[in-house]
């Protein structure tokens, strides 16, 4: 346990040397290198340092390596909580110091120009950085925001085929309501289980097999997506009729899958149904459901190494959006 009294005796002790006050009331403020509060204090580089280093053995202070440069600042978590408590009426008795007057004074100014030396060339340093340290930082999370600010609020969302909730993820927080359908109760479990923990409480989940009956009431929804789901039904032209009624007048339906294409592996190793889908099938069953087909964009497919020496492709992938005929 601390002795706060010793720890106290110590503080003051370590204190009674103006220029290691100066120091010590600086790095209260700022984190600092030893040029800067040369310059702060006015005062020669080594007699800052010779100070620096008995801080830093009192352990009041730490360093950090950023780069070249070697920042100071007061350990605030490692502080004696007496001496942290002490220290906001220290300062209110020496508010009128001229000498701690005129060190803020140059303090503000080596902040201001610390600010303005990284201005014209920095954005040109950081060029090949930036997508990792913008990944560390947001990850995806901040692209995702934006792109939900795309939709209107107020609508009514339902994703067949939810599974762990991917769109969920991407749009609940942005829908006045969003119904996320599955006949897979351990998928609807894991999609469950990431609403609670991004706290979105406008899901509904939903049961239910879109093969067997129609998974919404007459114009329930306004968007109706169905992602990588199409190519695992028995009949898609029916799902897609009844998915139709589930619209409303201006609604969407939004088909993602895979473009035909000559891939076994998804049916041996995802049990695809369906090789991928041509525009022209998706056009006819859309005008079937008297829908029709308002957009169509493609994904690149790529190579993909599932296991080290099988080299397999990634169909393209198209998105269609399908709209009531006008
Ligand atoms: C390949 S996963 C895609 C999941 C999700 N849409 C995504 O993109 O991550 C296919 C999902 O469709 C669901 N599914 C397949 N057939 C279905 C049906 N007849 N009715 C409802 N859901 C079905 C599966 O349980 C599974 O969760």
């Amino acid at each position: 346990m601390i002795d706060s009294a010793s720890e106290l005796t110590r503080l003051f002790r370590i204190l009674s040397d103006a220029t290691r006050l100066r120091v010590l009331r600086l790095l209260w403020r700022e984190e600092l290198t030893v040029n800067e509060l040369s310059e702060i204090t006015q005062l020669a580089q080594p007699r800052i340092s010779n100070h620096l280093k008995i801080l830093r053995e009192e352990n009041l202070i730490v360093e950090r390596r950023s780069g070249s440069l070697r920042p100071y600042r007061v350990d605030h978590k490692g502080l004696d909580p007496a001496a942290s408590a002490l220290w906001p009426s220290l300062e209110e008795a020496w508010r009128d110091d001229p000498q701690f007057a005129a060190d803020d004074k140059r303090l503000t100014k080596v902040l201001a120009a610390r600010v303005s030396d990284v201005g014209a060339g920095y954005f040109d340093q950081l060029a090949r950085r930036w997508d990792d340290i913008r990944n560390d930082l947001f990850g995806d999370a901040l692209g995702r925001e934006v792109l939900r600010a795309f939709v209107p609020p107020n609508l009514t969302i339902a994703d067949v085929g939810t599974g762990t909730g991917y769109m969920l993820h991407l749009f609940a927080g942005r829908f006045e309501k969003f119904i996320a359908i599955d006949n897979s109760e351990a998928m609807l479990a894991v999609a469950r289980e990431k609403a609670k923990a991004a706290v979105l409480r406008n899901v509904e989940f939903r049961l239910a097999d879109v093969e067997t009956a129609p998974p919404l009431k007459p114009r329930e929804a306004n968007i109706i997506t169905i992602v990588q789901v199409l190519h695992h039904l028995h009949d898609p032209a029916v799902v897609i009729a009844n998915l139709a009624n589930g619209l409303q007048r201006n609604g969407s339906l939004i088909i993602s899958d895979f473009v035909e294409h000559d891939q076994q592996w998804l049916r041996t190793e995802f049990h695809h149904r369906w090789s991928g889908f041509t525009k022209k099938q998706i056009t006819a069953w859309a005008k079937a459901a008297q829908l029709s087909l308002a957009s169509w964009s493609v994904l690149p497919g790529r190579a993909y190494t599932p296991t080290p020496g099988n080299k397999v492709l990634i169909p393209d992938c198209f998105t269609a959006v399908l709209t009531h005929q006008s």
